[in-house]
């Protein structure tokens, strides 16, 4: 199906590129651009540069660029069909709507679109069935609110091996996609499918953007022949576990807002404490947290408070997490429920302002190991303080920021009396072993986060052609300043001019623009561009200074306060010059090879003084002050 170009215009400038991307990543303003840590590589100081201006966003980093659309398909892993499907929910406006032709769409969409069908039939199961209404008196037997329960979209699974497989085919679904997205499971002897999940209380989880991608599914009677409290999806393409938080979708905006994110364990605990009016709140459902996750975190809030019930509070895990947190460079306190009792428990017993107490009681991480260490009876014997004082030194080797390292360990010499220098030695002998970030450098975008295009041009990609810099600023200016511009340039030089591939595709492309008589910028440019690179070759240019400016330096002008024609003209001349220089060169080497054959070179001598004429006569225009090209 095609959506009509002006419905394309209509999205665009109904959608703020700072605002959507804002729903994904925290930005700060610096100067005429919003800046912020790049959700397609891993960094912990922001090169991702979003332009209100330009409507175009660009990654220093890792090279990733493009316009709002283009965001939306980078990070969803969606066609540009599903992007401007997504903008245009966003924005509310109204699409046609989508015909029987579901082949086009990607594999992901039909991943995504048969989790929103089965999530959509769940909830309709618990809302309007028979044997619905036991899991819906079991949500309000939990405390749910029916708002609560639409606004986190609980469903029920009918206890049945076919009820969403027919649902689903009764629909025209595929069932290699419910298989697929873990909805429904193979017979071991291949003879059919059955439903995964079957006679359960579902939780769907959504992804950041707010499309279910999976399910967590809880068991709710004593007969369940399925052993588990939960059951979830398994991972597919659309669902990755280390890389989604249970809530976040929810949450978001909230921790943005408080600039802090707390993260319980399970589903029903981030359900209460929501309700509750506590909304910076995320799940790990379950799973040990990972250094995806919590950078997936970092773009939100730069500061987690762990909650733990006391039981667990000195264990292993709590311990990792808030390692993991730490070395990612994000601040971790950890808040203790007491003993026996879960977030959902106590906020169920005590309300929101007691949890909200608890959690003004957070300590650092200092002191919650500190009191783990005690509590294990660690601090009696002069053996355990050095164990102790050597756990909490490597901890606070894992951070980068050296400023933060000195005065934890000031805090820690404080703290148990001890010699700050004895305490820095340690520091030093882990950091040497490689214990902080700052000794290893950033690493590496994980393959399974960033565009592989990037990494495919990191890894394989010998150094490409250089893109000459007169070239490189024509190009800049065009796509800035649009068609007068295109005009101007065009009337001196033609696009043969130009020795790069990608910036002669460039090229073409603006001039076909500037032909349609359409109106065009940059951001629109790249809606017609399928290949990633090219539009990170783009939004690089647009996002980079002018390069002659550099060899202005001599004439005193800034060039980014200079006239675009000005800085044209003073391209357009470098690049005839050089031209010239090539056609003289050419010329000189015929003349050779003529006198060698024994042939005249009248001809060829006219041709050398017609050339450095024309070269005489360049130089004296185009510099500043000087006669001007046009
Ligand atoms: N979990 C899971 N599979 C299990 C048990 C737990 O996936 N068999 C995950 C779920 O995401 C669960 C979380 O771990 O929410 C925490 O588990 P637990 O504390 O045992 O359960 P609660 O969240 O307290 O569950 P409930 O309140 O529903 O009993
Ligand atoms: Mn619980």
């Amino acid at each position: 199906m095609r959506i009509p170009e002006t419905k394309i215009d209509e999205i665009r400038s109904a959608s703020d590129i700072v605002d959507v991307i804002s729903s994904y990543v925290s930005l700060k303003k610096r100067g005429k651009n919003f800046l912020g840590l790049c959700p397609f590589h891993k960094e912990k100081t922001p090169s991702f540069n979003v332009s209100p201006d330009k409507q175009m966003y660009h990654c220093f980093g890792c090279g990733v660029g493009g316009n709002a659309f283009t965001f939306v398909m980078e990070l969803e892993k969606v066609s540009f069909i599903e992007a401007v499907r997504t903008l245009a929910d966003r924005a509310g406006i109204a699409l046609p709507t989508e015909g029987g032709d579901t082949t086009q769409a990607t594999e992901n969409e039909g991943l995504y679109n048969v989790c929103r069908l089965a999530g959509l039939h769940f909830h309709e199961n618990l809302m309007s069935t028979v044997e619905g209404k036991l899991a819906l008196e079991y949500f309000h037997h939990r405390g749910f609110a029916d708002e609560t329960i639409r606004k986190f979209g609980l469903g029920y699974s009918m206890n049945s091996w076919d009820d969403l497989l027919k649902h689903a085919q009764a629909k025209g679904i595929d069932t290699t996609i419910l298989e697929k997205a873990g909805l429904v499971i193979r017979r071991e002897d291949n003879s059919g499918l059955y439903d995964r999940f079957r006679g359960r209380a579902m939780f769907p989880i959504f992804s950041p953007s707010g499309r279910p991608i999976g399910f967590g599914a809880r068991k709710m009677r004593e007969d369940d022949p399925v052993p588990g409290k939960y059951i979830n999806s398994p991972e597919t393409p659309v669902y990755i576990k280390s890389q989604n938080l249970y809530g976040l979708f929810h949450a978001k905006d909230a921790i943005r807002e408080k600039e802090n994110a707390i993260l319980v364990e399970g589903y029903a605990d981030l359900i209460s404490v929501f309700q509750a009016g506590i909304e910076n709140i995320i799940a790990s459902s379950g799973t040990a947290l990972t250094e995806e996750q919590i950078l997936l975190i970092g773009r939100y809030a730069k500061n987690i408070t762990l909650v733990y019930d006391a039981d667990s509070a000195g264990s292993k895990a709590t311990m990792r997490g808030v390692d993991m947190i730490i070395e990612n460079g994000l601040e971790v306190k950890v808040a203790e429920l007491p003993a026996g009792e879960d977030p959902d428990s106590f906020v169920r017993k005590h309300g929101g302002k007691e949890f909200q107490k608890l959690l003004d009681g957070a300590v650092t991480f200092l002191d919650f190991k500190a009191r783990s260490f005690q509590q294990q009876g660690l601090l009696e014997t002069p053996e355990g303080q050095t164990r102790a004082v050597r756990s909490i030194v490597e901890t606070i080797a894992r951070m980068s920021d050296e400023l933060k390292r000195n005065f934890y360990i000031k805090s820690v010499g404080e703290k148990y009396g001890i010699y700050e220098t004895v305490l820095f030695r340690e520091m030093e002998k882990l950091i040497g072993k490689g214990g902080a970030r700052a000794q290893r450098g950033e690493r590496r975008p994980s393959p399974t986060m960033g565009p592989p295009e990037v990494q495919r041009q990191e890894e394989t990609t010998p150094a490409t052609v250089p893109l000459p810099a007169t070239e490189r600023d024509l190009i800049k200016l065009m796509l800035e300043h649009g068609d007068d511009m295109v005009g101007f340039v065009f009337s001196h030089i033609g696009p043969e001019m130009f020795s790069h591939p990608r910036g002669r595709d460039v090229i073409k492309r603006i001039r076909a623009c500037a032909e349609s008589g359409r109106s065009w910028d940059a951001a629109a440019l790249l809606n017609e561009i399928d290949e990633p690179d090219l539009r990170r070759f783009i939004t690089d240019i647009t996002f980079n200074k002018y390069e002659v400016s550099r060899g202005w330096a001599e004439f005193g002008t800034v060039l980014e306060e200079a006239d675009p024609v000005v800085i044209a003209e003073h391209c357009i001349l470098i690049m005839r010059r050089q031209e010239l220089d090539r056609m003289l060169e050419e010329n000189q080497r015929r003349m050779k090879d003529a006198a060698a054959r024994g042939e005249h070179l009248r001809e060829y001598m006219e041709q050398h003084q017609t050339l450095l004429r024309e070269k005489k006569e360049l130089e004296t225009i185009g510099s500043p002050g000087k006669k001007s090209l046009a």
